[in-house]
């Protein structure tokens, strides 16, 4: 058994729940696993509880709340406080365990319609829910996960520094695939969140999915220390640490092989030097798109 290392997340978005696949990661060192209300179609807090409810104990559980089932089979968003209570109470209930994270899961899909001052309200609204069930026990800490953060930053900003409750963790996009327009929106609202670079979780690394031509193109070896051997899937993984520099990653696998590759992947180096001057080709680039 593996050392435990709180760096790599589990995320059970594309997952088939496998109680070997949880065994795997335990013995891998790996501590935190990562859910959500409407995963494996609003069943996922309940499979985890049947089929493994005697490993619950040993991980951290992080998961979210804000898509709701909709009419016709279809999921929906909401940030209405008492469905997200309801949600965190049938949460916990559920999993026959409180949380230890609860995320607002995709706020900005509820905030689009909205003017600046009522997207900050509904914002602080749903982020109240989360803070006050925190004192109420239903989970031991919240944040906040966004997949296109500019909303969120803008409603954040609008209601000022001292009109919302303040996140424990901020998850966001992570990893080489992330455009330059949103690593720099997703450093912003972590500092306007006050949220630690500890306290980031970087999630998706592979953009859900490493069949994709591009990893077979992509060219890594600039951003990597140059001493070490790695594959492509091994480099891109460990990069999501630093682009932007976060203290987690939240990826998904169905293959403890792949989990094990991921964990190796930890003792890579990158050559810090030029990952940043990546991210700042990034920035140019996106600079004279606009201008
Ligand atoms: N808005 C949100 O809140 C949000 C959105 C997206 C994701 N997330 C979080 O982030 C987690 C990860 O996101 P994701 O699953 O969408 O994307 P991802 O982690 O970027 O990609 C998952 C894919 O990578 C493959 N993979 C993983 N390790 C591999 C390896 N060593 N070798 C080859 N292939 C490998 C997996 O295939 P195999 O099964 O074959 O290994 C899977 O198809 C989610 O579960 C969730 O926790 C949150």
């Amino acid at each position: 058994m593996r050392r435990s290392d709180t760096r790599v997340v589990l995320g059970l978005h594309r997952s088939r729940h496998d109680r070997g696949l949880l065994e795997s990661a335990l013995d891998l060192g790996i501590r935190n696993i990562d859910t959500a209300f409407n995963y494996a179609g609003f069943r996922s807090h309940a499979i985890l509880a049947r089929t493994a409810g005697d490993l619950l104990p040993h991980f951290s559980v992080s998961t979210k709340v804000g898509f709701f089932p909709g009419a016709e089979g279809r999921s929906e968003h909401s940030l209405e406080p008492a469905r997200l209570r309801e949600a965190l109470e049938t949460t916990a209930a559920t999993l026959g365990r409180v949380p230890d994270v609860v995320l607002l899961h995709n706020p900005e899909r509820s905030l689009g319609d909205l003017e600046p001052a009522a997207a900050a309200d509904r914002l602080a609204a749903a982020a109240g829910v989360l803070a006050d069930a925190a004192h109420a026990d239903l989970c031991r800490s919240w944040g906040i996960s966004t997949w296109n953060p500019q909303l969120v930053l803008a409603a954040v900003t609008a209601v000022g520094p001292s009109g919302l409750a303040r996140p424990c963790c901020l998850m966001h996009r992570a990893g080489i695939l992330v455009p330059a327009r949103v690593l720099d929106i997703i450093d912003n609202l972590a500092r306007a969140l006050e949220v630690t670079t500890a306290r980031r979780w970087g999630m998706s690394p592979f953009g859900g999915d490493t069949a994709d031509g591009i990893w077979r193109t992509v060219a890594l070896q600039p951003l990597m220390a140059a001493d070490e051997e790695w594959s492509t899937v091994a480099a891109a993984f460990r990069l999501a640490f630093a682009l932007p520099p976060v203290g987690r990653v939240a990826v998904g696998t169905n293959r403890p092989e792949h989990l094990g590759e991921l964990v190796r992947a930890l003792d890579l180096r990158v050559d810090d030097r030029n990952v940043s001057r990546f991210r700042d080709m990034l920035a140019q680039r996106q600079a004279r798109a606009v201008g």
